[in-house]
């Protein structure tokens, strides 16, 4: 490949360097064409914008290809557990036995939380989404430690606060969950291993035997695994952006659990479930909301359809269709939500709106409903995926503070009032 590109700007020719990534991903390095040319680019949203070169995760959306570390998310998925992907994520490679068991139980000795943190649960109200929660805990556990902030190239003090993120945050989530129902909080069993620890704070009262369901904590296993990490998206950036200012790394992932909150991103699942749910409800009349998510005169979409990078399947949602239709079978449980969903998802890939815009269902559309036959509220979907989410978003704010990347400042063009001097109150209309 030629190394370098020519750009004509104004009569004069300028030379950009180009880049190949190891999967011949190509792009122009346009760092220096400010100060050469006194051009920037513009694109809002980011869709021909690369923000870093990253060697985490590979996506290939045309092909439908997703792999952590080279390795293939099928396979991971199939045999895997999450801490296993959670390490291979954020140090580069599969650990061998002794590496998982350190990761492991390192995790593991974290599981409580201060005891001063509870009192923040007084605090929230009863309705408090447990997204809001999250965030602010997290953000609050960086009062706990300081020396996260203090020391963050310290390799031993990264490690301890990244198995303080993962193991406690598991212990938030579910204790959020216990609050807003009402229900007194149930402490981490450390003979537990992570999902099974978590479904037993999640659904264990005091007052009964609680027992995992080992199919239930494959299933989980499966769900946080093809979460784990998705390059440059909406909170992943975030991270990277919040984290490039220096601020802690209980900061910037706590900026990421915000990010992610939204519908347009993490928050598709909870509308997934609220929009299949308004389908049954309204007499299962499939072919008018496919209507309506076509009508440009509607603001209404097919959550859970459609994603910026894949434009062919998802290759996540092939994954966890077929895991809901194990767990369904294996807990002998059947949700008209599940049909109503196959439907949907039928009647919009025979319609050439969807086709045309290449509109596929994305990881969101399946994973609602294989959430509610674990028995996790609406609410919880989104915090399901942060959980998921955080070892990729430690390892892209790792990969940021070890690449020593400078801080993230995008510029704008301008397109506001010229200069206009001020107008005495008096004298304004
Ligand atoms: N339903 C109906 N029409 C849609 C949908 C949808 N779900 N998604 C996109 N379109 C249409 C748009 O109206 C647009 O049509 P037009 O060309 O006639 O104007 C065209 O498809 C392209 O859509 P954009 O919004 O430009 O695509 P973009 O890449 O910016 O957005 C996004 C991607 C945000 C995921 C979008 O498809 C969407 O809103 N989907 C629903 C929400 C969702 O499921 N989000 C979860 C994403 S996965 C994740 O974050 C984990």
């Amino acid at each position: 490949m030629n190394n370098n590109v020519k750009l004509n700007i104004e009569n004069k020719a300028y030379e950009l360097p180009l880049i190949e990534g190891t999967e011949g991903e190509k792009a122009i390095d346009i760092s220096q064409l400010r100060t050469k040319t006194g051009y920037i680019t513009s694109d809002t949203g980011y869709k021909s914008t690369g923000s870093t070169q990253s060697a985490i995760t590979f996506l290939d959306g045309e092909n439908g290809i997703l792999r952590y570390r080279g390795y293939p998310i099928e396979q991971l998925a199939e045999n895997s557990t999450f801490l296993e992907v959670a390490y291979l994520l954020i140090y580069g490679d599969l650990p061998n036995k002794e590496q998982l068991e350190t990761f492991t139980s390192g995790i593991t000795r974290h599981t409580l939380i201060h005891e001063d943190m509870k009192k923040f649960y007084e605090g929230y109200p009863s309705k408090a989404h447990p997204m809001g929660v999250l965030a602010s805990m997290i953000s609050a556990m960086s009062t706990f430690y300081p020396e996260a902030q203090k020391s963050q190239l310290n390799p031993e003090e990264v490690d301890v606060t990244i198995r303080r993120l993962i193991a406690k945050s598991a212990t938030i989530a579910a204790w959020s969950y216990k609050k807003s129902q009402g229900l007194p909080i149930i402490y981490p069993q450390n003979r537990l291993g992570y999902c099974a620890n978590f479904l037993h704070m999640m659904f264990a009262l005091p007052t009964e035997e609680y027992e995992v369901n080992p199919t239930v904590v494959k299933a989980l296993d499966v769900l946080l695994i093809l979460h784990a990490d998705h390059e440059q998206n909406c909170s992943a950036s975030t991270v990277r952006m919040a984290g490039s200012s220096h601020a802690s790394l209980y900061a910037a992932i706590s900026a990421g659990v915000c990010a992610l909150w939204g519908p347009l991103h993490g928050g598709a699942n909870q509308q997934v479930i609220e929009m299949l749910e308004q389908i049954r409800n309204e007499g299962s009349d499939i072919q008018k909301m496919v209507a309506k998510a076509k009508d440009k005169n509607s603001d209404f979409r097919l959550m859970g359809f459609g994603h910026r990078v894949y434009k062919n399947f998802d290759p996540r949602a092939k994954i966890i269709k077929k895991a809901c239709d194990d767990v369904l079978e294996e807990l002998g449980t059947r949700d008209p939500l599940l049909d109503i969903a196959k439907e949907l998802e039928e009647v919009a890939l025979s319609d050439s709106y969807f086709v045309d815009r290449k509109l596929y269902p994305n990881v969101d559309f399946y994973s609602g409903i294989l959430y509610r036959a674990i028995g996790l509220p609406t609410e919880m979907f989104t915090v399901m995926f942060s959980l998921g989410r955080l070892p990729g978003w430690i390892a892209q704010w790792k990969e940021m503070r070890d690449n020593n990347e400078p801080i993230s400042r995008p510029r704008q063009i301008y397109v506001g009032r010229k200069e206009r001097d001020y107008e005495p109150l008096e004298k304004r209309n």
